[in-house]
Parts: structure tokens; sequence; C-alpha cells
């Protein structure tokens, strides 16, 4: 029988595809221990993964839909995590500040987007770098995976295409640029640039926070 929060589980394909390649490079690049602070979880699927794969951290979800924050939660439910996971939180990455509980602040170590930043207005990169920089101690890693143009091109015709594609969908979107985002992330202090190329032409970088 499925159970009411069940049904609240959401299923991102894409996920499937992309966490074993992701959890493989994150386990070159995250701490044994501390916070590690996703926004944008979506269905919460990678959420569990990862909480799963790297049990010395504390995976803390978030997403601003609160309909994928229910499904965030059914899935920590459904893997039977709630005793390490804290549930979800509705974090939107413009909120002004950031309500992050001091548990999670105080071991706060990484900020990771999955797929966010192409899917959300500029706007969303701005305030998810600078909200980072501003949160994580020194040390602490910015985590962004995702297509990337790089020296101003696409780096394949299907990220080409992809990009025209969200255009579409919305103006505001779209694959953005390696080069601007390594700027906005080195003037708030974010630096140090990891560059990690992954399957389906997607990057996975890493900037640290300098003292
Ligand atoms: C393409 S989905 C990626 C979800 C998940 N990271 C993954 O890779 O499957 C984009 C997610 O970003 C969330 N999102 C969009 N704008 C946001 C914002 N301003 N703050 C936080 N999350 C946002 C959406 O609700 C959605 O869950």
């Amino acid at each position: 029988m499925t159970s009411s929060a069940d049904q609240n589980r959401l299923y991102f394909p894409a996920t499937e595809r992309n966490r074993a390649s992701i959890g493989d490079a994150l386990s070159e690049m995250l701490p044994e221990q501390g916070a590690v602070l996703e926004v944008a979880s979506g269905s919460g699927e990678h959420a569990v993964t990862f909480q799963r794969r790297f049990p010395g951290v504390l995976w803390q979800a978030s997403d601003s839909d609160p309909i994928h924050c229910k499904s965030i939660n059914a899935w920590i439910a459904h893997e039977c995590l709630g005793d390490q996971m804290p549930p979800a939180l509705q974090l939107d990455v413009l909120d002004q500040p950031w309500l992050i509980p001091e548990k999670i602040s105080v071991e706060l170590k990484v900020v990771i987007a999955i797929n966010l930043i192409h899917i959300a207005p500029w706007s969303c990169c701005q305030s998810l770098v600078e909200k980072a920089s501003e949160y994580l101690p020194t040390g602490g890693l910015l985590i962004l995976y995702g297509p990337y143009r790089r020296n101003r091109s696409h780096t394949s015709m299907s990220n080409e295409s992809f990009d025209q594609s969200l255009r579409e969908r919305n103006p505001a979107w779209g694959v953005r640029d390696l080069e601007d985002v390594e700027t906005l992330c080195r003037d708030v202090g974010l630096g140090n640039m990891h560059i990690v190329q992954l399957p389906a032409n997607n990057l996975i970088i890493g900037a640290s926070k300098a003292a």
C-alpha cells in the first residue's frame, strides 16, 4: 500500500542518469565532516543519495518550491534517513537573508546547487554566489553543477539546443558563461576554481572561500 507521504515523492529522471558521476566528483571534493547546504534540491533524490553515500556530512536539502520540499521530506522518510537528515528547508536563493537553522550555519562547509543557475534568472546566480560567500567559512566550498559555455561558445551542439529551448521557455534562463560565473565568484572572495568535466557536457565546479 502506498502511504500519503509516498505520494509526495517526485521523480526527476535526470537524477538517475547523473547521480553516480556527480557523486564520484563529490567524493573528491567534500570534506569528511560538516554541513552541506544544497539549494534547489528539486525532488530530493540527489539529497538522499548523497546523504547515504557521504554519511560523515550533514546534508541539508532545500528548495523554493513547497511541493519540492514535500517531495524531499517524503524521500527522506522513504529512505529511513530521518535520524540523519534534517527536514527540507524552504529557501529561495533570492531571500534576504537566508534563514538557515543554527546547527547548519555553525557547521556549514559546502553550499551546492545542481542544475539551478541555467534554469533561473541570472539574479539567482548572483544571489547564490554572494550568499555562499557570506555564509561559508574560510576554506568552505561553493559547488555548482550543470552545462556551461566556455570562451563565450557552447561546448556541444546539444548544449546549444538546450540553451535555445531554455530561452524559449523563459528569456531570463540560459546556459551560463563559465567566465561570468568565475568573475562573480572572484568578486566575492570565492576562488581557486576547480573544474571537472562530467558526462553529457556538464561541468562540476568548486570555488573555495579565501581567508
Ligand atoms: C531543474 S530543477 C533541479 C533540481 C535538482 N537540483 C536536480 O538536479 O534534479 C531546478 C530547481 O530549482 C528550484 N528553484 C528555482 N528557482 C529557485 C530559487 N530562486 N531558489 C531556490 N530554488 C529555486 C526549482 O524549484 C527546482 O526544484
